[in-house]
């Protein structure tokens, strides 16, 4: 297309020449032309006109090939159109005698997928928790913005990234994709991260919807949860994601829904996310999520992906006999050429490109750097003095080649292959561990040039606490891998990694432990050591990220977004409900034929119902390792001054100090106390703000609470509902440290 265009400028040119006549004038004659032929061509127009404008044009066949995929090796048969795909998840053709753009999808999680198995490159940002731990709006926007510079360069123009499951069970294995446990904060971050990537003309996806809150048995499981638990929780973080950022697509989930399959569920689909929310795009099927025609059509499923089982021959026949209206076939149409309109793809098709390394690497570092949690920092162990430390003691988690990254759909591909096993491979397999290459021990090395820095693997705990023995410090990285397709058997450390630390920390009393993990752990060691730092899955530069904060060239500034519960004990569930083996195809000869046709359901009941997280810990009376909100930095701060105001808003000022001597930035959180008679559990996070602090300086802080936010959600009335009464305003730097308090009453 491209060389095909620049040979005609070439020949307009060779014609201006002896005309004498300018090249402007000539493209805009050209643009009138195509734009009198094909008026949806005409970028000032709204994009539901322009999309009403196509659908008019199209034939039956054309509408029914824009609502199905071709086909995904493994998961579904291969349409021969599927040749054109660019090698993401997905390819839909585009309809050139209309102008319309294929369709060119890939998996975008924390970065572009599939890009060593194409020959290409792609940054690891750190995971999505990750960035939900920043707390940083600004840090998520630029996280969507990078991915979609990078799907573009690669020839995508969309994406399936946007993970908002919340935290309801943290042994999921795909909780490093999600932004952790607060519908409000995870509905933010991940708003911010679609309307980063929409900005650079990509459509955004949020996924997966909804209740898909573990993966074992995913294509059958049915979950029960009562309506007001769902819309306060789960459905609040894609009800704010999707208000936030006008995302272009929702994924629908495997499960099933109090009944339903999520992807055939009019309650989700038409009631709640297209009426309620009045959400413009289209609900895409998550690959092989659908499982009927008709009956997912009425219920408001707009695209079948990764290939045409019901949405292409049946569907025809259903439109054809009457049981599938032509106006519901239009509107799913409409939506997804809408969909395509706003976010730029028609006006401004990707161009392939080379992947911008460098610029890349040092977003990915800024980010972690803004997402590492100290959670502990006895006798202020750290920051190292780089200048003092004549020995260290690097120990465990391959910290000498690199560190490791979250696992499936998500998976990045490190450039060069995984860092341990096998080399060399340019692409990864499903559920490999792959650890990226970057080395703690390398960049620890770096930042001490005359200390002796020493490596141990932490296979031998007696070996590596021989080592530790002799260094003025030990730093042991620890990790736990998690992946989309599984869950964690539990929240311990695996490999003996609890007895590595405690021997360690118990011979040699300045032990640092940095946690490489996508959901929280437990720590039985946790006051043997001196330091602990949750890194997550730290991405392309996370070891130089963990490097700069423990040498304090980086203070801190991360929160929670999720708790760490002492035991598995606390948790809601004793463990996870795991599928009869009817209800799994794992490995089966045409799995894909099993599932599509529906596989027996299994239950799952969330009676925890919205408390969710902490606020299952805070109505329980929980003590847990480490509370939602909570993060240390290599300052102090102080809360004072606390005003709030009733209006339209509820408007909370406060002033925020750094009483310590170096510069930082405190995430400060504000929480609500609802009226006793609401019937909500303690408390629920209602905003916050992330203020840069110099040393001694002191900010006001105003931060406007939405009602909704303080609201609850009335079933009767099918609508959300502030209940009249006295409600207190709690500020402060963690869930559990809230030295602010203000009571107001609300009608
Ligand atoms: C995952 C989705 C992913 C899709 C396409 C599914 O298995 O659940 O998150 O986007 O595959 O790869």
């Amino acid at each position: 297309m491209n060389l095909h265009g620049s040979s005609i400028r070439t020949t307009l040119q060779l014609g201006i020449a002896i005309l004498g006549i300018t090249l402007a004038s000539v493209s805009a004659q050209v643009g009138t032309d195509h734009m009198a032929s094909a008026p949806w061509m005409n970028s000032s127009l709204p994009p539901d006109e322009r999309a009403s404008l196509v659908v008019k044009e199209m034939t039956l066949d054309e509408k029914i090939s824009f609502l199905h995929g071709t086909g995904m090796v493994g998961l579904s048969p291969m349409s021969p159109l599927s040749v054109n795909s660019n090698g993401g998840a997905g390819y839909v053709p585009g309809v050139p005698r209309l102008r319309i753009p294929a369709l060119q999808i890939s998996d975008a999680a924390y970065g572009v997928r599939q890009s060593g198995e194409n020959g290409r490159y792609s940054t690891a940002l750190p995971a999505n928790v990750a960035a939900a731990a920043s707390w940083d709006p600004e840090a998520a926007y630029e996280y969507g913005g990078l991915i979609a510079r990078e799907l573009r360069a690669q020839g995508y123009n969309m994406s399936l990234g946007g993970g908002v499951n919340l935290t309801r069970e943290p042994r999921n294995g795909r909780t490093f994709e999600y932004m952790g446990e607060d519908p409000i904060l995870a509905g933010k971050m991940v708003g911010q991260v679609m309307k980063g990537e929409q900005a650079e003309h990509v459509i955004g996806d949020i996924k997966h919807y909804a209740m898909n809150d573990q993966e074992s048995g995913r294509n059958a499981v049915n979950v029960n949860i009562d309506k007001r638990s769902m819309r306060e929780s789960d459905l609040l973080a894609f009800e704010i994601g999707v208000r936030e950022s006008n995302a272009g697509a929702v994924m629908c989930s495997y499960n099933r829904v109090n009944g339903d399959y999520a992807c055939e569920n009019k309650y989700l689909l038409t009631d709640v996310l297209k009426r309620d929310w009045n959400f413009k795009g289209f609900v895409v099927s998550d690959w092989q999520g659908t499982h009927s025609a008709a009956k997912a059509s009425a219920a408001g499923l707009d695209h079948e992906e990764p290939g045409e089982i019901f949405y292409e021959e049946a569907m025809k026949k259903a439109v054809e006999s009457g049981k599938v209206p032509m106006a519901e076939l239009d509107d799913h149409v409409h939506r997804i050429l809408r969909s395509m309109f706003a976010s730029g793809i028609v006006d401004d098709p990707p161009e392939k490109s080379v992947v911008d390394v460098v610029g890349g690497f040092e977003i990915a570092q800024k980010i972690e750097e803004q997402s590492i949690v100290l959670l502990r920092n006895e006798h202020a162990q750290l920051p190292l003095d780089a200048a003092r430390v004549t020995s260290i003691a690097v120990i465990g988690a391959h910290s000498d080649v690199g560190m490791i990254s979250g696992g499936g759909s998500a998976q990045v591909d490190p450039p060069g292959g995984n860092a341990i096993m096998p080399p060399g491979q340019g692409r990864t397999t499903w559920q490999a561990h792959i650890w990226f290459p970057t080395s703690p021990l390398k960049a620890i090395r770096a930042h001490t040039p005359h200390a002796n820095v020493q490596y141990d693997p932490g296979t031998n705990p007696d070996s590596a606490a021989a080592l530790a023995k002799k260094a003025d410090v030990a730093i042991v990285f620890a990790y736990q891998w998690e992946s989309e397709g599984m869950d964690l058997d539990s929240l311990s450390l695996p490999e003996h990694q609890d007895d590595l630390i405690a021997k360690v920390a118990a011979a040699n009393p300045h032990t640092v432990v940095v946690l490489e993990t996508g959901s929280p752990v437990t720590m039985p060691w946790a006051d043997r050591v001196s330091g602990i730092l949750e890194a997550w899955y730290g991405g392309s530069r996370g070891a130089e990220a963990v490097a700069r904060v423990l040498f304090g060239e980086v203070n801190p500034s991360a929160k929670l977004p999720i708790t760490f519960p002492k035991s598995e004990a606390d948790l809601p569930h004793r463990s996870i409900v795991k599928p009869p083996r009817e209800s799994t195809t794992h490995g089966e000869p045409d799995e894909w034929k099993k599932i599509a046709a529906g596989l027996p359901a299994f239950q799952i009941t969330y009676d925890e119902g919205l408390k969710v997280g902490y606020k299952w810990y805070d109505a329980e009376n929980k003590q847990v390792l480490f509370p939602f909100g909570y993060g240390l930095s290599y300052t102090t701060y102080n809360y004072s001054a606390l005003k709030v105001t009733p209006g339209k808003s509820v408007h909370v000022n406060f002033k925020v100090t750094n009483t310590g001597d170096r510069a930082g930035a405190e995430v400060a959180e504000v929480y609500a106390a609802l009226p006793e008679r609401a019937g909500e559990p303690p408390k629920r996070l209602v905003g916050w703000s992330k203020v840069k602090l110099n040393a001694g300086e002191s900010k006001e802080v105003a931060i406007d609470v939405d009602r909704e936010y303080l609201s609850i959600f009335n079933v009767e009335r099918d609508a959300w509902q502030l209940v009249p009464g006295s409600y207190t305003l709690m500020v402060g730097g963690s869930s559990q440290n809230l030295p602010l308090k203000e009571a107001i009453s609300l009608q």
